[in-house]
């Protein structure tokens, strides 16, 4: 697929066909990833890719985020529930982490980076007939979450991406033409 393609034609999707992704189709992604442009190679990032216990301690978190949010105890227990199922029905989680410099403006530039390697990866994966979900939010700073993901107080989770095959492929969702945004200076 070209480059272009991919771009155009990758789009998040949260619900996934069935179909395990094998562990070498996602260590190829993840090679995607340390491509990306890198100010001082400080190589910031590292992986974590979740096995069927960190997905379900994954989904158990979001599950008790999202319920502290409701009053009514069946709402909150069918939220839990749907929770781990999700998290359980998808083929392959990954965890983007950053690994903090202590100097802020080469902070800024590797959280820059992870997602441009972020990126990478999703354009790979849509090259491989594949579908993601990247998922950011409260649970990527849940204590419980960090320690089973094994995150040191020096690293920082940036981003959980989901990625399976698609079940069904949902419309583009559209753009403002970059041409509308865009002033040519003298
Ligand atoms: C930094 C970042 C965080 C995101 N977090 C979430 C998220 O937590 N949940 C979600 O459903 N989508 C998340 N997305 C995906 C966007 O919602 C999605 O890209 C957008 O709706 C456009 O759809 P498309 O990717 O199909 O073009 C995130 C995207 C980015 C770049």
């Amino acid at each position: 697929m070209d480059v272009k393609e991919a771009i155009r034609g990758r789009r998040t999707v949260k619900r996934y066909a069935a179909r395990p992704i094998h562990s070498s189709t996602l260590e190829a992604l993840l090679e995607l990833a340390v491509w990306a442009p890198n100010h001082r190679m400080t190589e910031p990032w590292s992986f974590r890719v979740l096995g069927p216990e960190a997905k379900r301690f994954y989904g158990e978190t979001l599950g008790r985020l999202r319920a502290r949010k409701v009053d009514d105890p069946a709402v909150a227990e069918t939220l839990r529930r749907r929770s781990i199922e999700n998290a359980l029905a998808t083929p392959a989680t990954l965890a983007f982490l950053q690994r903090l410099d202590p100097d802020p403006g080469i902070r800024e530039e590797d959280y820059a980076a992870i997602y441009m390697g972020i990126q990478n990866l999703l354009l790979g994966a849509t090259a491989d007939g594949l579908v993601a979900q990247v998922k950011t939010g409260p649970v990527l700073e849940d204590p419980a979450f960090r320690a089973a993901l094994d995150v040191s107080d020096g690293e920082r989770v940036v981003a959980l991406v989901h990625l399976g095959e698609a079940l069904e492929t949902p419309s583009p969702r559209p753009r403002t033409p970059a041409v509308e945004r865009t002033h040519w200076l003298a």
